[in-house]
């Protein structure tokens, strides 16, 4: 029995995904969705579902650690259709080749995979004048828009109780050449962060939205440099904008979708 409509559900760990699947939602008429985030670590009975979305951003041109560790600590799913997606502020490099393949050695089936040009969330970029904020360009939303009409026709495929054999994948060159940069290089990058408690309110944001658990408030907060993967996210999030490190301070932060990228993906 193949059900009328697919219950679907999106992993998810991003700036622009909940914007991002919305438009999609709304373009996809045969699935009703829920969202998960992936940070939320709540305990959400994901085998009532029949299709399955895992969708991240590209950390050092592969996948980010926290959602490695997230779908690994999934319980297999047993061949449930899944897809993949992802966005890059320059080259996905190996994200969307690694999300497939741990979502694939949980057991999943891979029906697609489509990765996003979008402004950078990695403020050295913006800082020193390189945000990409036009991105996506014409072409690219172009593909974009093909890759969500070719969805719709997969999953009613899906609905009839066909398999997919062949997945709509769109890697392109570079992606199999690169290789995924070493994380560690990330921490050593960022270096030391300092808090300017002249700015600081003490109001935890940054303690929430570190996805390695690495911030305590104290009550200024302090850093566990040892948990600390150099992400980022504490100093994008800070509305006092008053984490610092030593070579970028009060500049190129990326707390919410860049507004040219909502404006066109509202069209
Ligand atoms: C710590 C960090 C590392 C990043 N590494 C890359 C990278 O290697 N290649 C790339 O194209 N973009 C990289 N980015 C940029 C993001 O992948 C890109 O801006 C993405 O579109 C952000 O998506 P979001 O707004 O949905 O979170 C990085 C961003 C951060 C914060
Ligand atoms: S988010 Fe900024 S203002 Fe809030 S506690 Fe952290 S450093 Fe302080
Ligand atoms: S950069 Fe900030 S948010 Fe990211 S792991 Fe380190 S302390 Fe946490």
């Amino acid at each position: 029995m193949t059900p009328e409509i697919l219950k679907w559900i999106i992993l998810l760990s991003s700036i622009i995904f909940l914007i991002l699947v919305n438009i999609v939602a709304n373009k996809i008429t045969n699935a009703e969705f829920d969202f998960y985030n992936t940070l939320r670590n709540d305990n959400r009975d994901l085998e009532k579902y029949d299709l399955f979305g895992f969708a991240t951003f590209t950390d050092f041109l592969g996948v980010p650690y926290f959602f490695k560790k997230f779908i690994d600590s999934l319980h297999s799913m047993y061949k449930k259709p899944a897809f993949v997606f992802n966005t890059y502020g320059i080259i996905s490099g190996k994200t969307l080749i690694h999300m497939n393949r741990l979502v694939n050695l949980k057991g999943f089936n891979i029906i697609a995979g489509h990765s996003l040009h979008t402004p950078e969330s990695y403020p050295p970029m913006p800082a020193r004048g390189n945000g990409n904020e036009q991105a996506p360009n014409k072409r690219e939303m172009k593909n974009f828009d093909n890759f969500i009409s070719e969805f719709d026709g997969l999953l009613n495929f899906i609905k009839e109780g066909k398999e997919i054999k062949k997945p709509i994948m769109g890697n392109n060159f570079l992606d199999y050449i690169l290789p995924a940069y070493a994380r560690t290089h990330a921490k050593q990058d960022m270096g030391n962060k300092y808090v300017d408690d002249k700015l600081c309110d003490q109001c935890g944001i940054c303690k929430k939205k570190c996805p390695y658990g690495a911030i305590e408030l104290n009550p200024i907060p302090i850093f566990d440099m040892n948990k600390c993967y150099g992400c980022w996210a504490c100093y994008n999030h800070c509305p006092k904008l008053a984490i610092y490190t030593k070579k970028f301070r009060g500049i190129g932060h990326y707390p919410k979708p860049h507004k040219n990228l909502v404006e066109k993906l509202r069209i």
